[in-house]
């Protein structure tokens, strides 16, 4: 038996109620286009099947003609023969199995295009339900599995199949007497594994929820051995481990001495069967219903026909495998948690007048929540407001509701008075530039990075966006200047080197409006410069919101926004809240003030 584990054996309570054979019926018009090379396929296993079956009788005819009657001549024919047999057997395995890999690859490559398709049209909010671990073995594993069944397990099942029925066949023509013994002993047998799969189940099933938890642990552990290090938690973490690898050891243990006590039977039923063909052959040559060619091809007849057994077992896990790899795909491709836009969508092509929140509520679950409580703010074009306030206050949430990640549940945004929601995603998010805390850098060159394939951006553009915001200068010290590839994450990159990397990209298509999550992170005082002066170029002529943490960034603004536990506590210049003395005079005096005047510990 399989004991593998499954990569992700967790579904969302949406994917549950999917049954595996609606699941498999979606796959079907998938193979729509490969009918005639599946049938070809299907000719190729008869075929081959048959072949293989063919050469036990010629073994009796070696015997009972050949040998027996002393004729080598035809002896050398037959055993020719054989062997031409065998070489046309392993030519028709060979052509179905490329032209079934080929077919496999075709629609799961067509499968994965659509899974990744699908994807980029949910909604964020379901992103944040499903981590993206579970998507990629959604698209990477499960199709996988997928296209294993596809092109090894199904084949090897109505091989299997088709081989034993071909067995009983041969038997039942040759002598009925004798495969229906043999035959009586199928049930016996078959009870008894049914026994056996159903004891056990559980306990593979419990073997892979351990096997799971030991690798969940150690990936943590390892993800975190700087900390554990620095903290001298190494004790700590092989404890965990120990007794984690324990717990599934034991239950391992016992689905080993099951497995193997189940294996040992099946050998015992074989050589039983076998037995029976030597006691009641020989007892029945004498009779004449049996020659001793019969016998020895019974004998590798019931051989053959134990293979599909000690395969079985492990195209069971493959087969369950997919059938939970086909419901989570199709769960996935079910799923309409679509971004929609209005069906009447509004004229709008740039802000002319001011962005407006009107008593905007918003909760992330839906429920009571509130992330947003009754939020009102007005930018005027061309302004610069800021947003003021520790972590967790819901600076972050304003841009995403803004930028209609999400919709509030109460009141409404509005630019130039029109709802947010009647303008379409791609035309409202072409006028912002969005700069966020967390600077996401892809695995391509610095150029691409910067230009993100946005049509009409030009190389010059990329290279006049770099400068004005500073960054000309490093890109060219690179390598390969703008042809540079950037590392996973941006590693190959300082912290500052990605700021304004993502100051670049904001520019590059020259929006209107500029939506800034200040990093947190201070950065040394010459990178610190170059930040400062570009935002000032950022800013200069857009209508801009800025989470600033920033002293700089703040004190020229034309409006502050002190936001605290989701709500608008003070509005003003510095000046007016500073001297107001209140909330925000208390931030500024306590955490404004270090070196870099960047407020540490705001989100
Ligand atoms: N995707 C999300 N799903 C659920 N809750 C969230 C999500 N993003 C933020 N929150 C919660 O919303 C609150 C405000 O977060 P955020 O807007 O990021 O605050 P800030 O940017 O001011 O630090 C926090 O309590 C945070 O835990
Ligand atoms: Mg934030």
């Amino acid at each position: 038996m399989n004991t593998e584990l499954y990569d992700d054996e967790t579904f969302t309570p949406e994917e549950k109620e999917i049954p595996s054979r609606k699941a498999f019926g979606k796959l079907m018009p998938l193979l729509k286009d490969h009918v005639g090379g599946l049938v070809l396929c299907l000719i190729m296993l008869i075929g081959a099947t048959a072949l293989s079956l063919y050469w036990p009788i010629l073994m009796k005819r070696a015997i009972d003609v050949n040998i027996t009657g002393g004729d080598f001549d035809g002896l050398l024919i037959t055993v020719l023969i054989i062997a031409g047999i065998q070489c046309l057997t392993i030519v028709f395995q060979f052509v179905q199995r490329i032209k079934l890999e080929i077919i496999g690859q075709n629609v799961m490559l067509k499968l994965k295009k659509r899974l990744f398709d699908h994807i980029l049209k949910l909604n964020i909010s379901y992103f944040d339900k499903n981590p993206v671990g579970r998507l990629m073995a959604r698209v990477e594993n499960d199709t996988e599995a997928l296209r294993m069944l596809f092109t090894n397990t199904v084949v090897l099942v109505v091989g299997d199949i088709l081989l034993v029925t071909g067995i009983y066949a041969v038997m039942f023509y040759y002598s009925w007497r004798l495969a229906l013994v043999l035959f009586c002993i199928i049930p016996i047998f078959l009870t008894l594994t049914y026994i056996f799969q159903r004891k056990t189940t559980p306990h593979f099933l419990e073997v892979r929820k351990k096997m799971a938890e030991v690798t969940a642990k150690v990936t943590e552990f390892l993800h975190g051995m700087s900390i554990i290090q620095i903290f001298h938690r190494g004790e700590y973490a092989r404890r965990k481990i120990d007794v984690a690898n324990r717990l599934k050891f034991t239950e391992d243990r016992y689905v080993n001495i099951a497995v193997v006590l189940y294996f040992n039977t099946v050998f015992c039923f074989e050589y039983i069967m076998i037995a029976l063909v030597l006691y009641l052959g020989v007892l029945w040559i004498q009779s004449g219903h049996i020659t001793v060619g019969m016998i020895s091809m019974f004998i590798i007849l019931i051989w053959r026909s134990f293979e599909p057994i000690y395969r079985t077992s492990e195209q069971l896990a493959n087969i369950q495998k997919a059938i939970a790899g086909a419901k989570r795909i199709f769960a996935l491709l079910s799923q309409d948690d679509y971004m929609k836009d209005s069906e009447k969508p509004a004229e709008w092509n740039g802000l002319k007048d001011s962005i407006k929140f009107e008593n905007v509520w918003f909760s992330y679950t839906g429920d009571d929540n509130w992330v947003l409580k009754d939020v009102s703010f007005e930018i005027k074009v061309g302004k610069r407001v800021a947003l003021a306030g520790v972590t967790g206050g819901g600076k972050t949430t304003i841009i995403s509701l803004l930028l209609r990640y999400y919709d509030p549940q109460k009141g409404r945004i509005t630019l130039d008075g029109i709802d947010v929601r009647d303008i379409p995603r791609d035309v409202l998010r072409k006028r912002f530039a969005l700069v966020l805390q967390d600077i996401l850098l892809f695995p391509d060159t610095v150029k691409a990075n910067i230009a993100l394939d946005e049509p009409g951006v030009t190389d010059e553009r990329v290279v006049q966006a770099a400068k004005i915001v500073e960054a000309d200068h490093f890109i060219r010290r690179l390598p390969n200047g703008y042809d540079t590839e950037v590392s996973e994450k941006g590693a190959n990159f300082s912290r500052g080197e990605r700021q304004l990397l993502s100051f670049a990209r904001a520019l590059v298509t020259n929006p209107d409006i500029l939506l800034l999550d200040e990093a947190t992170s201070s950065v040394d005082p010459e990178t610190e410069r170059a930040i400062q002066e570009s935002l000032r170029k950022l800013m200069k002529g857009r209508t801009s919101l800025i989470i600033a943490h920033r002293l700089s960034t703040i004190l020229d603004v034309d409006e502050i926004l002190v936001i605290r536990r989701g709500e608008i506590i003070e509005r003003g210049t510095h000046t007016d809240l500073i001297l107001q003395n209140g909330y925000y005079s208390k931030l500024f005096h306590l955490q404004f003030k270090n070196k870099n005047g960047v407020l540490k510990d705001a989100g």
